[in-house]
């Protein structure tokens, strides 16, 4: 058994009261602040560019960088946006950390927000999470009453304001221009970029935009030191991030590990897939990513590596598969999820999921032929690339993935006439 687990941000999950503001100081919690406040904004952008830290809501921009693009002294007011919309087919991370310790990100959305020079601070939370709104509320109310948050914190002459915002129930929502539009009261539509959210975005005015593990993950690099985290992971993928298990393995949830791990590594501390059954499909970070399959156990789950084996690391939502599940319904569920959540603007994305869903139907029910796969790879053509946004590529993924490693199941459907797999077996769990 591994025993590669890296527990920073879930170090205190098992404590009941873990998500109070006593829980968290008791745990070291609230000390990065004061130190922060005591270094020169430009220190603090040193220090998280130095560590290496790379964003954690899927596309792995480095932090640091991304702070220091926020303008200087322009006289403006600057806004930090936390992205805690996490839609995501399989994405299941943020949620516990919010819930499990919200101070953490409290804690880090103030230092980031005097990094970047912001006097306010947007989290904007998956509407469909209410319980997590309302943990994440009270937690700011301590953290205001405490004097971490406010006018002139902890004596530092820095102010700062955070407001919890339930986002609208869209996972075009999570994407961050879409985002500055839900969170200005408008319906969540991507906007052109540029400009970046960094020259105009909340209000049109500088805006930073991370994810809700990004910025968890400032505290303990403030305290720790930039080393300290870039000791972790591997060369160009520094530190550690959460990786969340579910589908067909034995114990499914959250392990925290250094990047670089694997996926036969985080399976054996998960108990291995479920009993009886073998590795069939999985992905490495949500359903946008290309699905890999069980001959990719040893790809070190870092964001080069994980590209280089033609996928990416994405959001480390690894969803897993077991022989019982057909690729075809599986593909044709994500595919449903994309043209459900298109949002309509652009006609590649808009034309492409609606027509991928009618093809894959007819396929899993054993009326599809050869040229419809042939079709399904065209549409996805017209869409990778020729999208408006990133929602559009994602949706290709499954398209593609699929049919490159699982065609002849694609065409055993025609040949039987129907879906060959008892859609029971997937879903029936036997401890034997
Ligand atoms: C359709 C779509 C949904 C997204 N949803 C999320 C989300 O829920 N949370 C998130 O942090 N990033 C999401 N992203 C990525 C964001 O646009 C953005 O890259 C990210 O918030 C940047 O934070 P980071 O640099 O800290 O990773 C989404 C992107 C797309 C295209
Ligand atoms: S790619 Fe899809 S979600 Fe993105 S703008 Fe176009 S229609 Fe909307």
């Amino acid at each position: 058994m591994t025993d590669t687990l890296t527990p920073v941000l879930t170090a205190h999950w098992d404590e009941p009261d873990a998500f109070t503001l006593d829980g968290y100081r008791r745990g070291g919690g609230w000390q990065a602040l004061p130190k922060a406040l005591a270094m020169h904004p430009d220190e603090v952008i040193a220090v998280v560019k130095s560590s290496g830290l790379r964003g954690r809501g899927g596309a792995g921009f480095p932090t640091g960088v991304k702070w220091s693009l926020m303008p200087q002294g322009d006289g403006k007011p600057h806004y930090l946006a936390v992205n805690a919309d996490e839609s995501e087919p399989g994405t299941c991370k943020d949620v516990p950390i919010m819930m499990a310790n919200p101070h953490v990100l409290i804690e880090g959305s103030a230092i980031a927000a005097y990094a970047v020079r912001a006097s306010h601070v947007f989290i904007y939370v998956r509407g469909e999470v209410l319980h997590v709104v309302r943990r994440l509320r009270h937690a700011v109310q301590e953290a205001y009453e405490a004097g971490y948050l406010g006018r002139d914190v902890l004596g530092s002459g820095f102010d700062v304001e955070v407001i919890v915002h339930p986002g609208a129930g869209a996972y075009i929502c999570g994407e961050e221009t879409a985002m500055l539009d839900s969170l200005e009261g408008r319906r969540g539509l991507p906007r052109n970029k540029p400009p970046f959210p960094a020259q105009a975005g909340v209000y049109s005015l500088p805006t930073n935009v991370n994810n809700v593990e990004s910025i968890a993950s400032v505290p303990s690099i403030i305290v720790n030191g930039a080393d300290w985290f870039a000791g972790m992971g591997t060369e160009k993928s520094k530190g550690y991030g959460l990786f969340s298990l579910s589908g067909h393995v034995a114990n499914p949830g959250q392990f925290e590990a250094p990047l670089g791990i694997t996926l036969r590594e985080l399976l054996d501390l998960a108990g291995g897939v479920r009993a009886g059954h073998r590795l069939k499909f999985w992905t490495p970070g949500g359903s946008s990513v290309p699905m890999l399959t069980d001959a990719h156990l040893d790809v070190p789950l870092d964001f080069e590596s994980v590209l280089t084996a033609g996928s990416q690391l994405g959001t480390r939502a690894l969803q897993i598969f077991d022989e019982t599940t057909c690729v075809v319904r599986a593909v044709l569920r994500w595919t449903e999820f994309y043209q459900h959540e298109s949002c309509g603007k652009c006609t590649p994305c808009r034309e492409g999921t609606f027509w991928m869903v009618r093809v894959l139907d007819r396929l899993e029910h054993g009326n599809g032929t050869e040229e419809d796969l042939d079709k399904l790879l065209d549409i996805c053509d017209n869409i990778l690339g020729r999208a408006f946004c990133a929602l559009g590529d994602g949706a290709t993924s499954p398209v593609t993935s699929g049919i490159q490693y699982f065609r002849d199941e694609f065409m055993q459907h025609q040949k039987e006439g129907g879906c060959p797999f008892d859609p029971e077996a997937s879903t029936a769990w036997s401890t034997s």
